[in-house]
């Protein structure tokens, strides 16, 4: 059994190590090395990194990949992604080349509302509740003031505060429910700092508040918290072109290859278990343009689930429909984004991400996170519905089983080019490369 540790935080880095190593790899004579391996020999940036977090040992790295040729409303962007997945680029840069010479991505910006809550517990007459909510409500604001000072100069701020009855699922159970306009920014400190001090100035007026008794008084305050659920907080896109622009090669019927994927998405607007899957690639193509950007991952996916099962069933995020004669495709989905504070500023990849995005405003990113899960989840269906999906995947995962096999530069070379024209499956890489090695 390993041991515990007290004051491992206090240790200094190289301590922390020494302490991993000799508690966990007494039998990997490598590990030390490994772990050292990917420390930045630039010591400054490698600080920057160590204090994101606490504990860093290391660094952990992933690929920063560019999907060229991505038109969005009439201009073009190289979009940034950080994902490891082999598929996942080169399947955004081929939707991003197939719908260049088709007009490109249209996408909009819908609502930029985001949600805050103080949760609290009230054992009392509602109404007495209610007018000392609308009392105190001028307060709440005014107790903001020194936090939201700055965002109101550039326009945001503080929208609304309303007073929620949640009894009828816990009783007793209230809610200051806030709404917030954060601009540029994810907004995460800016909301959770303004429903601390309403929670603050809440209970401290309620025990000033004349009209309650004194158990009315005793406001119990659970949490105050941003919500990630920003249904308010929408971004769509979509691309469109005449059905018969819509197939590249000539053996595919244009018209029977619309059905097809507009069935494909059908199918997943109905049905949970392929919803999950066909959003899974969505969020391919979103959490690697979120992660390049310096922004909260976890908290677009958390959103974006919730957001897909509104309707109380988990749902397809993306729509498509046949018009006439034209196939449209589009997706909406609530993004919560910054392009200033949090990492933006600090991580350098995430900056020069940013500035190879042209220094987006928070709306613009929306737009481009939105058409990377758009193009993503086109190239996954266009891929299911007429080859399969293991032809391209496999193609990409090649090099996964060639650098597995620790493959040499001129084995690699020639193996590609075999498999240009043969299936790839593990299994026949590993009879090609022991045939070659023979
Ligand atoms: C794989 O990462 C993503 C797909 O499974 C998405 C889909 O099935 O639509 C290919």
């Amino acid at each position: 059994m390993s041991k515990s540790i007290s004051g491992f935080s206090k240790l200094s880095k190289t301590k922390k190590i020494d302490w991993i190593v000799d508690t966990y790899f007494s039998n990997n004579k490598n590990a030390k090395s490994i772990i050292k391996q990917y420390w930045n020999t630039n010591e400054k940036l490698q600080q920057l990194h160590d204090e994101f977090i606490e504990n860093t040992i290391t660094n952990y790295y992933l690929p920063l990949g560019v999907a060229p040729n991505f038109l969005i409303n009439g201009k073009m962007h190289t979009i940034p992604m950080a994902i490891e997945e082999s598929s996942v680029v080169a399947a955004a840069s081929k939707a991003a080349k197939f719908w260049l010479d088709r007009g490109g991505f249209k996408a909009e910006v819908l609502s930029t509302t985001k949600i805050g809550q103080v949760h609290f517990m009230y054992a009392g007459d509602k109404a007495k509740l209610t007018a000392f909510f609308n009392h105190v409500k001028p307060k709440l604001i005014l107790a903001t003031k020194p936090i939201t000072k700055n965002m109101e100069k550039r326009g945001g701020g503080i929208l609304d505060i309303v007073l929620r009855d949640k009894t009828q699922d816990i009783p007793g159970y209230y809610q200051l429910h806030a709404t917030f306009e954060t601009l540029d920014a994810m907004g995460a400190n800016f909301i959770n700092s303004c429903l601390e001090a309403f929670a603050k100035t809440f209970k401290a007026a309620a025990n000033d508040f004349t009209d309650f008794t004194d158990k009315e008084k005793d406001i119990q305050v659970i949490m105050s918290i941003l919500s990630n659920y920003v249904p308010e907080c929408l971004v769509r896109a979509e691309v469109s072109c005449p059905i018969a622009e819509l197939t590249e090669n000539s053996d595919i019927d244009p018209v029977a290859f619309a059905n097809t994927f507009v069935q494909a998405v059908n199918i997943a607007e109905v049905e949970p278990y392929r919803a999950v899957t066909h959003n899974k690639g969505i969020m391919n193509g979103i959490d690697a343009v979120v992660l390049a950007t310096g922004n909260d991952f976890r908290a677009v996916e958390a959103g974006v689930h919730a957001y897909a099962s509104r309707n109380g069933r988990y749902s397809s995020l993306t729509h498509a429909k046949i018009e006439g004669d034209r196939f449209i495709f589009w997706i909406e989905i609530p993004l919560a984004l910054g392009t200033v504070g949090g990492l933006t500023s600090l991580h350098p990849l995430v900056k020069l991400s940013l500035e190879l995005l042209h220094k987006p405003t928070a709306k613009a990113l929306m737009q481009i996170v939105a058409v990377a899960g758009l193009a993503q989840n086109f190239a996954a269906l266009r891929s299911l519905t007429t080859t399969g999906i293991q032809e391209g995947h496999m193609k990409m995962h090649l090099m996964n089983i060639l650098n597995q096999f620790e493959a040499s530069d001129s084995e690699k070379s020639k193996l590609i080019a075999h498999f240009k024209t043969h299936p790839v499956t593990h299994s026949a890489v590993v009879e090609a490369l022991e045939k070659l090695r023979s």
